[in-house]
């Protein structure tokens, strides 16, 4: 008889993960020695009160900061020892971001907004052209791909930021609050987006203030004052369950006193 392997396999690690700021005279530590695992496959969503260092994590996660002490590998490899032009390498073909504000060009039409990470990294025209199509396509936005980003509303404004991530077909995304500027509706529409990329396999790890956008987290990770409060495991997301799930989060939250 044969077994079906379940055993999750690791995709990122830090190991007492510091970040430090100078602020005057004074340190502000915004991640406190933190130990994680994250992995291959998973909807990861990070939570936590404003200020609780969740922007900070992903950036030192994803590569896009430097830490102050610590270490994080990428599929056992040690990233934050990465010289400058293996680092840039590593952002732009593993990992795709879309950040806590939207960050479109604004002179760039969205098609050349969701190009323009492909012309990073080297790849040629004809091939990023069809892929970001693909893409726009994929968000419902087609028909916008020579709007500038302020031609379009907020969501569509999302949706192209979520296609820039993938152009370069990451291995992971992380977003950072996609759905916090945007109507129930629209990120509605852009939770299911990640959910389906996260059905073919993307590993996607998510930030939300949102208890309804965390019922989508395969694994849920509770940060406070820069470290880990609480990790709850939730198992793979069915619409069936989002009350159930709701009430799941809601409790963990509470009983952290969060
Ligand atoms: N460049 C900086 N200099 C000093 N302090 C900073 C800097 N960037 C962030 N911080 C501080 O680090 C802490 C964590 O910031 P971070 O942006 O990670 O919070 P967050 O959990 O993402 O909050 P929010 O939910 O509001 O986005 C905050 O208290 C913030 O003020
Ligand atoms: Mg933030």
């Amino acid at each position: 008889m044969s077994t079906v392997n379940t055993k999750k396999v690791v995709m990122l690690k830090a190991i007492n993960l510091c970040k430090s700021y100078s602020t005057g005279t004074e340190q502000f530590h915004a991640a406190k020695s933190v130990n994680l695992e994250l992995f291959e496959g998973e909807f990861t969503v990070i939570m936590g009160s404003s200020g609780s260092g969740k922007s900070t994590l992903l950036y030192l996660l994803s590569g896009l900061d430097t830490l102050t002490s610590g270490e994080v590998y990428f599929k056992g490899q040690r990233i934050d020892e990465y010289s400058e032009k293996k680092i840039t390498d590593f952002r732009s073909n593993k990992i795709g971001y879309v950040y806590q504000s939207i960050n479109l060009i604004p002179d760039f039409t969205l098609l050349e907004n969701v190009s323009f990470p492909g012309y990073v990294a080297g790849r040629s025209k004809n091939d990023i052209h069809n892929q970001a199509m693909n893409l726009l396509q994929m968000m419902g936005i087609a028909e916008l791909a020579n709007r500038l980003p302020s031609q379009v509303s907020g969501g569509q404004q999302q949706r192209a930021a979520i296609a820039r991530a993938l152009i370069n077909s990451p291995e992971v995304i992380f977003a950072d609050e996609p759905t916090g500027a945007l109507s129930q509706e629209q990120g509605t529409i852009i939770l299911d987006i990640l959910t389906e990329m996260n059905r073919k396999s993307q590993s996607i790890v998510m930030v939300t203030h949102d208890i309804k956008a965390a019922c989508r987290a395969d694994r849920l990770i509770l940060v406070k004052d820069g470290n880990i409060d609480g990790i709850l495991e939730l198992g793979k997301y069915s619409i069936e369950q989002l009350k159930a799930r709701e009430n799941q989060i809601f409790e963990f939250i509470s009983e952290r006193g969060q």
